[in-house]
Order: C-alpha cells, then structure tokens, then sequence
C-alpha cells in the first residue's frame, strides 16, 4: 500500500516548469514532508547514464522508448517506490506522459506499443497528480535560452513541439482526472497563483 504521494510535473522544453518545482519542493520540504526530488530519464545511476545515451546519441524511436522505460524500471524500483512505501513526496521532472508525448506525438512512434511497456514496466503505479504546464510552442522557443547547447529533442523543430503539446493533451483528455492543466503563458507569479488554486483545491498545500 502506497503512503506517500506521487507528483509529476511535463510540459514542452521551455514550459517552465522547474521554476516551480523548486518552490513546491520548498514549500513542502517546509510543511514537514520527507520530498524526494527526482527527474526521468534518470533519478538512478544507471538510469542517469542510460540519459546520457538517450540524450545526445541518435537512435530509433523503439531503441528511444525501450531506454527510457528500461531507465524508468530502474527508477521506480530503486527510488519512487521505496519512497512511497515509507511516505515521502516523490516529486518527479518528467514521467511516462513526456514518452506518449515525445515519443508517440514528436516522433509519431505505435501508442499502443508505449502502452504495453507503460503496463510491463509499472505494474499499475500512476502518478496521484501530474502538473502539465502547457503553452505554445513559439513562446516556448523563445525562453529557451540561446546560450544553451540543445540536445536531441530540444533542437526539434516547432512541428514536432506542436505534436508534442497535442500528445500531452490528449493523455489529459483521456485520464482527466489524474492531470491538472497549468497556463503556462502568463507571468510567473500568476502561474505560481494557479499551481496555489489548484494544490489547495486538492488539499495539497
Ligand atoms: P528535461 O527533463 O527537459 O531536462 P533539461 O531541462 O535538463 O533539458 O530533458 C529531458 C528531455 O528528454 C526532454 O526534451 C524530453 C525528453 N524525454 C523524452 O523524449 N521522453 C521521455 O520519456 C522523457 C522522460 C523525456
């Protein structure tokens, strides 16, 4: 039986989400609750090499689903489920939805077959709540910033960041109940006012 809670935050590359992940990590680290900070592909040191691999080599889109799920075995069985069993807060950067997304909507890889690995590998663990921080793409590309050396997926084009957006949307439509849908369009602060709303709303914070 799972204690803990498991939260995990998506959106395109520039949706500016960790931002908020550092003051919700704060601000519950603050309330008492043992956080686990974590991110995907990784969290482990297996699953951080296997990153490396998926990040800068070029491969195909099964090669990229089997590593990332293989990195995510790795992590919720060394990481998030322990975690939960003994009641921390596993905040994670990324999950199974950025794979439906990138994956299934940027590269146009079988849902299907992401399903049957979701299945295998998490034997029925699902986040209790996923932050998805949606915006368009455009303005997405404009913060990101120009000093940075892109990887394989952040060099993508707008096109893909468009599939990639409507990949995570329809994995919303389709489990609406488990996702909360954050403007990411707006100022910081109203953002940050919208995460407040809606964590209280779930008696979060
Ligand atoms: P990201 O988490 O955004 O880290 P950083 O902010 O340090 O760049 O980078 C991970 C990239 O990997 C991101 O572009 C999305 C991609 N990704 C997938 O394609 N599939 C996945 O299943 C996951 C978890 C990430």
């Amino acid at each position: 039986m799972t204690k803990g809670r498991f939260i995990t935050f998506e959106g395109i590359d520039g949706a500016g989400k960790t931002t908020h992940l550092d003051a919700l990590e704060q601000a519950w680290k603050q309330a008492g609750h043992e956080v686990v900070r974590t991110r995907e592909p990784g969290g482990t040191p297996l699953a951080e090499k296997l990153r490396g691999l998926f990040l800068h080599d070029a491969m195909d889109p099964l090669t990229e689903a089997l590593l990332v799920f293989a990195a995510r075995r790795d992590h919720i069985q060394t990481v998030i489920e322990p975690a939960l069993a003994r009641g921390a807060w596993v905040l994670c950067d990324r999950f199974t939805d950025a794979t439906f997304a990138y994956q299934g909507g940027g590269r146009g890889f079988d849902q299907t077959v992401l399903g049957t690995l979701e299945s295998w590998v998490q034997d029925g663990l699902q986040p209790d709540l996923t932050l998805l921080f949606d915006l368009d793409p455009a303005i997405a590309a404009a913060r990101l910033s120009a000093a940075r050396q892109p990887d394989r997926f952040e060099a993508q084009d707008q096109a893909f960041f468009e599939r990639v957006r409507a990949a995570y949307l329809a994995r919303q439509q389709a489990q609406p109940a488990r996702f909360a849908v954050i403007h990411a369009d707006q100022p910081q602060a109203d953002v940050a006012a919208q995460i407040q709303t809606i964590l209280s709303q779930k008696g979060l914070l």
